[in-house]
């Protein structure tokens, strides 16, 4: 597949790597092209730089890696991604308070690129998570196009995770929320917490609960 990649930072450094040691076709993009050809050397075979609009262009899929602050300036320079899957990685949260400095990130990029087929992935874990093989978590997926969420999962497969469905772009919002939630756990407090045990494991979860009907289950 071809993977357009919008951003040179530790986030499309981390994926395209992943990609491009899967076999796909990786191109990087960024607003200074340099950092861009700099980051697809390191990758190596499989990875080529370039501008923002290039990587668009090229990607039959497309990360967006960048801060939230530069993403409506990124997609800007990037320009149509019609019919492209667009993997919204990006977290609108940052020390010290970890709230979420816009809520609904995937919803409203896309509203800013309404031909692109937006899935929400990658954005629970830090980038040295997303470096190992395989990374030792699963991926939780929000997206409304079915087509685009298959792609999506067949990459995260790719990698050696199991994907997780989280359902259509309306709940990506309780993902980023989820991250930003996590992140306050782990750095936010006196002393590190692990948001793993704020949860029981299924077996426990489950228990004593009957079915419960989702529109998604009762498909
Ligand atoms: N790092 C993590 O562990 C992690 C984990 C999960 C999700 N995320 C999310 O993933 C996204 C990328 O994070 P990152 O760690 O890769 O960030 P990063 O290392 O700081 O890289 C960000 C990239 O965004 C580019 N950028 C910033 N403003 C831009 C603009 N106005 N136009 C075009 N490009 C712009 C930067 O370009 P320049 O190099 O030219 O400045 C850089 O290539 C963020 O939204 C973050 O919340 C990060």
């Amino acid at each position: 597949m071809r993977i357009g990649v919008l951003g040179a930072g530790n986030m499309a450094d981390a994926l395209a790597t992943q990609w491009a040691r899967a076999g796909h076709e990786v191109l990087i993009g960024a607003r200074t092209p340099d950092k861009a050809a700099a980051l697809a050397e390191r990758i190596g075979p499989g990875a080529t730089g370039g501008g923002l609009r290039e990587a668009a262009e090229f990607g039959e899929a497309v990360l967006l890696a960048v801060r939230y602050e530069g993403v409506a300036d990124a997609l800007r320079q990037a320009g149509a991604l019609d019919g492209r899957v667009l993997i919204d990685c990006t977290n609108a949260t940052g020390p010290p308070d970890f709230t979420l400095k816009r809520p609904a990130m995937a919803r409203w990029i896309s509203e800013l690129v309404p031909g692109a087929r937006v899935v929400k992935a990658f954005n629970l874990c830090h980038e040295s998570v997303w470096r190992r093989t395989p990374p030792p978590v699963g991926v939780p997926l929000c997206g409304d196009d079915p087509e685009a969420v298959a792609v999506v999962e067949r990459l995260v497969r790719e990698m050696g995770c199991e994907p997780l469905h989280g359902g259509g772009l309306d709940r990506a919002g309780l993902l980023e929320a989820s991250a930003a939630f996590a992140l306050g756990v782990y750095f936010g407090g006196p002393r590190p917490g692990d948001p793993r045990e704020m949860f029981p494991p299924i077996e426990i979860a489950t228990e004593g609960v009957g079915p419960i009907a989702t529109e998604s289950a009762s498909r």
